[in-house]
């Protein structure tokens, strides 16, 4: 595996195989590892000839009062996990080659809609940084398809709604939820638990199987959901963010009947905010 810290360097190598007709492959990711995230170079490998893994710690969907300084970096130990999962090059640039003139200056991509409910509510302007990384990552890039997890539904679905109004030709693939045998979803951020906190954990992802069960019963008042689950989120020493159960399709408060659900929650527990989500459908 080759690391480019360049665009320069990363677009010379690139060019050389889209001379051979491979076809190329990008996983996103900030770094900091794990096996979900291995789990979408995997996939990106079967997807493509060429696997372009970027790691970059995007300032600009970080805001002010967040976790940017302190977010994990683990460049040698993520390269040796690339290397061994199929990865050709990496990508890790640092915020002057991404973002010459500042964050401040940079065009703006916002997809409209679904940017400013849930995680966007909570974090403003998150969105926009993502779409805006990862507009930039697919121009330097140029791939044919761009893996994501669906760990991250909202962002994948911002991801979907931003190729799809820009007309772009690149196919997103998303990856199922990779989580620990207690039911955690596997995030670089499970590294700010104290082992206390990461014993309390799982109890998120089963709310979120508590809710579903309520749904799959024929429970059809969401709010009431809703609201027991951040209470037993809460009694169990989370902080409230959102627990919402919304259409799958916009992202917005069900219609009466839909079948297609998904779950979402974000809670904090202690200097960790998680996020974790379940798809349920009703026809099933
Ligand atoms: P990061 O949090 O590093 O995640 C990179 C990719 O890995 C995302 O597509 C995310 O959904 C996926 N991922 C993380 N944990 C996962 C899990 N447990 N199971 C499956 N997939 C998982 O998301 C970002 O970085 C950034 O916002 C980025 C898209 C790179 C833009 O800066």
């Amino acid at each position: 595996m080759k690391t480019f810290q360049t665009i320069k360097e990363l677009r010379a190598a690139l060019k050389v195989n889209r001379l051979k007709d491979k076809t190329i492959a990008l996983v996103p990711t900030m770094g900091n590892l794990h096996d979900g995230h291995m789990q979408l170079v995997r996939r990106a490998a079967k997807e493509a000839d060429i696997v372009v893994t970027s790691i970059f710690v995007n300032p600009m969907q970080f805001s002010e009062n967040e976790d940017l300084e302190r977010y994990p970096k683990t460049l040698k130990e993520d390269q040796a996990l690339l290397e061994s999962n199929g990865c050709h090059y990496l990508f890790a640039p640092d915020a002057l080659e991404m973002y010459p003139d500042g964050k401040r200056s940079q065009t703006q991509i916002e997809v409209s809609a679904i940017s400013d409910i849930l995680c966007g509510a909570s974090r403003p302007g998150h969105f926009v940084g993502v779409a805006t990384v990862v507009t930039k990552f697919f121009n330097i890039v140029q791939p044919d398809c761009a893996i994501f997890g669906a760990k991250d539904f909202q962002q994948l679905m911002v991801i979907k709604n931003m190729t799809r109004d820009l007309s772009s030709n690149i196919t997103i693939i998303d990856e199922d939820i990779a989580r620990a045998e207690d039911g955690l979803a596997l995030s670089s951020r499970n590294g700010y638990l104290t082992e206390e906190e990461r014993n309390v954990a799982p109890i998120l992802y089963n709310t979120l199987l508590w809710a579903k069960n309520e749904l799959q019963l024929g429970q059809k008042d969401l709010q009431e959901i809703s609201e027991q689950a951040q209470k037993n989120l809460e009694q169990a020493g989370f902080k409230r963010d959102y627990f919402e159960i919304r259409s799958q399709v916009t992202l917005q408060t069900p219609e009466e009947d839909e079948a297609e659900l998904v779950i979402l929650a974000a809670a904090y527990l202690g200097k960790a905010r998680l996020i974790d989500n379940i798809q349920i459908n009703l026809t099933n």
